[in-house]
């Protein structure tokens, strides 16, 4: 097994908290002086990822972006270094789970339970807000820059313990802040949270992302991914149709949420809300929570799910340990190495020095005047 990883850059690997398609997470912790310690996530490229010259230029992008992202619902980018030769990201650490993770782990199928709808809706204004504020955001000549996320889904929406949502991941995100584009023909996203535009590779635009977050609302309420396939081109084909209405009807919520739902989720981007602030105007008339029960109905869910899979975050993470590629550790342990072999070869010849002239003192006593 290799070594485990200490640290990149400044920051002190903790454990491993999941790998994605590109990139390894780690929960990492930064030090300063009388005891001062922050908890950070540490986002590591991938060795094949780290080849793969489109892959290294989206992780470059999200860490420019993200650097100019300051929200409460946006989990913040701190830093963009290299550590032996490796990009890394440092982010706020979101000590929970995501929701996909949260969603996973209720009962599926027939007995899927989804969240209560609070809860749902709760999370869904959240990733709104994060929207429209990355929405607004201004370019160098003051007019909105246009960032398109294009992978909004439960996998990139992350839940603190404490009930805050928080959306990431805006390492795929489009728009005229971008040096250059994507290259031509690659669909990037999650399959099953594309908008039909999205999967047929056409022109993405703040109407997509809110498509995702009806499709992510639609996962929420059910307890079920949107669109179920046996790969990922099945179900890339059966999001390119749109949600069959009778999904939206079928759900446990009030019907001014589901009309909420059919506009979100129209096929034509033009029938669709036309902001994030539009969406959570909607959704705040159709489910009003002056109270803030769904913050709490997710934090009751979360400590649930937290209980229902002790150690499932640690079992993640010794895979991802196991699997990764030595680093300042491993550098540090061979040149211990190294030294030591050094010591042990000298010792050895000055042995044998030592043996050579006690030889040599005994054959002069021996030898005849
Ligand atoms: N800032 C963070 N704080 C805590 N956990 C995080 C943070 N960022 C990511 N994670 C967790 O790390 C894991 C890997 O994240 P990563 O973004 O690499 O993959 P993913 O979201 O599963 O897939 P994708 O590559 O499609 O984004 C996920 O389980 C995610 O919940
Ligand atoms: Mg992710």
């Amino acid at each position: 097994m290799r070594d485990p990883i200490l640290a990149f850059g400044k920051y002190e690997i903790l454990e491993a908290v999941g790998s994605g398609g590109m990139a390894t997470v780690y929960r990492a912790k930064l030090s300063g002086p009388m005891g001062f310690e922050k908890p950070v996530a540490v986002k590591v490229l991938q060795d094949d990822a780290a080849a793969d010259e489109e892959i290294v230029r989206m992780f470059v992008d999200e860490a420019r972006l993200g650097a100019r992202l300051s929200h409460p619902n946006i989990a913040g980018v701190m830093e963009f270094g290299e550590a032996d030769g490796r990009y890394f990201l440092a982010m706020e650490y979101v000590d929970g789970m995501s929701l996909g993770t949260l969603l996973r782990r209720r009962p599926k199928g027939k007995k899927a339970k989804g969240l209560e709808p609070a809860a749902a809706v709760y999370v869904a204004s959240c990733v709104l807000k994060a929207l429209a504020y990355a929405q607004a955001l201004p370019g160098s000549d003051g007019k909105p820059m246009g960032v398109v996320h294009r992978d909004v889904s439960p996998q990139n929406i992350l839940l603190d313990r404490s009930g805050a949502a928080k959306l990431c991941d805006f390492g795929i995100a489009t728009g005229t802040w971008r040096a250059e584009k994507t290259r031509v023909g690659v669909v990037k996203g999650k399959a099953g949270y594309m908008a039909p535009e999205q999967s047929a590779g056409g022109r993405v635009d703040a109407r997509t992302d809110l498509y995702a977050v009806g499709l992510t609302l639609v996962a929420m309420l059910s307890g079920n991914a949107p669109f179920d396939g046996k790969d990922t081109g099945e179900i890339r084909a059966k999001a390119s149709k749109g949600l069959p209405r009778d999904r939206i009807d079928a759900l446990a919520c009030d019907d001014g949420l589901k009309d909420v739902l059919m506009r979100a989720l129209a096929m034509r981007p033009a029938d669709r809300f036309a902001s994030a602030d539009e969406f959570l105007k909607s959704l705040a008339a159709a489910a009003p929570d002056p109270a803030d029960t769904g913050r709490a109905a997710l934090a009751v869910a979360l400590e649930a799910a937290l209980e229902r899979a002790p150690g499932a975050r640690s079992g993640t993470a010794r895979a991802a340990v196991a699997k990764a590629p030595k680093r300042r550790a491993a550098t540090q342990s061979s040149k211990d190495a190294a030294s030591a072999a050094g010591i042990r070869n000298v010792l050895i010849g000055a042995g044998l020095l030592v043996l050579v002239a006690l030889a040599l003192a005994l054959l002069k006593v021996g030898l005849p005047d």
